[in-house]
């Protein structure tokens, strides 16, 4: 499977040349966790589409699932990254800057909570707690973009992508202190977006429905989360994982060439809508 991956990566079936939409084009993706999570499946439309990808993984116990992912789509970094740890964000576009020749993108697909903040009343949140969803959720998106901005002004420019839910602007029960993370991630992609339009570099916010990932295994009743989505969405249903990546080609690719500062929904239309049939129609009278 691999080998014919690689072979339609370089050759179409007319036996030309293949140009994908990433050929020639490089960058980092922080956050692959296993096959099921978001940012893998946005590295596989980007492998697909001929980048050339490195990857970072958040602690010594994530190493062994991400490093096959790395090594399956064959990248030449890897590296241990926790993104709450400044030392650690340089330590990476150093070493990719010896590794790589130019940064086309970077996607931030990074976020964590404490367990007992998803769940219950937000009032009741503990500084702590705040504290360290905001680090890691939406600080990190600014050290990131701080240290990709030199290697991508350097390459005529880029795109920055971040990874959000609608719990930013809405209350979705139990996103608690994750939907102010979200609000403060968004915000910060607007404020670099306008910082860094000048050198070329987009920054953009993909907000993806809910999907069965391991972060999302640690929000209180998700299963609720993805129910309530198909009840709600135009389409019927939850986006598959996929689509989210395509998206995220979109995002990274030169087809949003003007699009910076934007959240783009793919939750099957589910943000649109208020009070669908299906939701009205379990109102006892
Ligand atoms: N799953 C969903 O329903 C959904 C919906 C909308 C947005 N998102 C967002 O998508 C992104 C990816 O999440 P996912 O759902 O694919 O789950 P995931 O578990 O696959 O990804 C979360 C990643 O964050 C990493 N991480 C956590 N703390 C870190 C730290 N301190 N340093 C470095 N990395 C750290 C984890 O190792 C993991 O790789 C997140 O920003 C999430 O909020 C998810």
């Amino acid at each position: 499977m691999f080998i014919l991956k690689l072979a339609y990566k370089t050759l179409n079936i007319r036996g030309v040349i293949f140009m994908g939409l990433m050929t020639g084009k490089k960058g980092i993706i922080f956050g692959v966790s296993n096959k099921f999570g978001i940012a893998n499946a946005i590295a596989e439309q980007l492998f697909e589409q001929g980048a050339e990808i490195a990857f970072t993984y958040a602690n010594e116990a994530m190493e062994k699932r991400v490093r096959p992912i790395a090594e399956s789509m064959n990248a030449k970094m890897c590296l241990e990254c926790d993104v709450t740890k400044e030392e650690d964000v340089k330590k990476v576009f150093e070493e990719y800057e010896k590794t790589y020749d130019k940064l086309d993108f970077v996607v931030h697909a990074v976020a964590f909570a404490n367990k007992d903040d998803l769940m219950g009343d937000f009032y009741t949140v503990s500084k702590e707690g705040w504290d360290l969803a905001m680090h890691v959720s939406a600080y990190s998106l600014v050290t990131i973009s701080k240290y990709a901005k030199p290697q991508m002004e350097k390459s005529g420019g880029g795109s920055i992508l971040a990874l959000t839910y609608l719990g930013s602007t809405k209350v979705v029960a139990n996103y608690n202190i994750m939907g102010v993370a979200k609000a403060a991630l968004e915000s910060s992609m607007r404020f670099i977006a306008n910082d860094l339009g000048k050198y070329n570099i987009r920054c953009n916010c993909l907000s993806a429905g809910p999907i069965k990932t391991m972060a999302a295994k640690g929000i209180g009743g998700f299963d609720r989360m993805l129910k309530a989505n198909v009840l709600k969405a135009p389409l019927k249903r939850t986006p598959d994982v996929s689509e989210v990546g395509k998206a995220g080609l979109y995002l990274l690719s030169d087809l949003s060439s003007a699009v910076t500062g934007q959240v783009q929904f793919v939750d099957c239309g589910a943000s649109s809508v208020f009070a669908s049939l299906d939701e009205m129609a379990q109102i006892q009278f």
